[in-house]
């Protein structure tokens, strides 16, 4: 259900068939941030905390994270390589943050689960961002090549670009941003993600 309060931000809570916990039912992730929102230093360190006690194969922590706050050469410079749709509104939030893989280990050897492990590790940073009274959006629609070469390291594969900042006022947005921000949210039957394991012998399978 979407409701607006008298600030003009937008609560979006899950609809689910039991409830879950307050953090994961009021994540959602907003175009609107608010400008005069800076990340603190506590604030910062909580979600990297979090990142970094995500589970990982073999605790391998393949995840990495580059944080560029708001007004300064770096954030101007990630800002560059954002897709147009995602600039039109992405700028007003605290810090944009590049997250990446190390999908490559620095002895050459393949972590083929290194992506998996980034996005897990990302899910806890948005929770904790919760928490903390933040709020993420991660954005895809990036200059892959561009980030890369912001990045300048070898094996890291850029996975999203992480908004994060306090959630600001609707009105600022302008269309379409304004419709999708107060849009309601949408989800997948549960019956439509469970997949029935199949109990047939093994050689009938092959
Ligand atoms: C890997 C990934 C890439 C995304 N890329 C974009 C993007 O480029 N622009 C955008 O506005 N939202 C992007 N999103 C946000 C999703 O659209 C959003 O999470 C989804 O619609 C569900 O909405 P909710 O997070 O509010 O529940 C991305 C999310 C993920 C996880």
């Amino acid at each position: 259900m979407e409701t607006m309060s008298t600030t003009g931000t937008v609560t979006k809570s899950a609809l689910s068939a039991v409830p879950l916990h307050p953090l994961l039912a009021e994540r959602w992730s907003p175009r609107a941030f608010d400008t005069d929102h800076e990340l603190s230093s506590p604030q910062l360190t909580s979600l990297l905390e979090a990142a970094r006690w995500a589970p990982s194969a073999a605790n391998t922590q393949p995840w990495r994270f580059s944080v560029a706050v708001r007004g300064t050469a770096e954030h101007a410079a990630v800002m560059e390589a954002l897709a147009p749709g995602n600039q039109a509104w992405a700028h007003a939030a605290s810090a944009l943050v590049v997250v990446a893989a190390q999908t490559v280990a620095a002895d050459g050897s393949p972590q083929p689960w290194a992506v998996y492990d980034t996005g897990q590790a990302v899910a806890h940073l948005s929770i904790q961002a919760e928490h903390e009274g933040l709020a993420v959006h991660q954005l895809g629609g990036f200059d892959r090549d561009r980030i890369t070469m912001l990045l300048d390291e070898p094996g890291l594969a850029p996975q999203v670009v992480i908004a994060v900042g306090r959630r600001g006022a609707v009105e600022q947005l302008p269309e379409p941003f304004l419709s999708r921000e107060v849009a309601h949210r949408d989800r997948l039957p549960v019956d439509d993600i469970v997949v029935p394991i199949q109990s047939r012998p093994l050689a009938a399978a092959s």
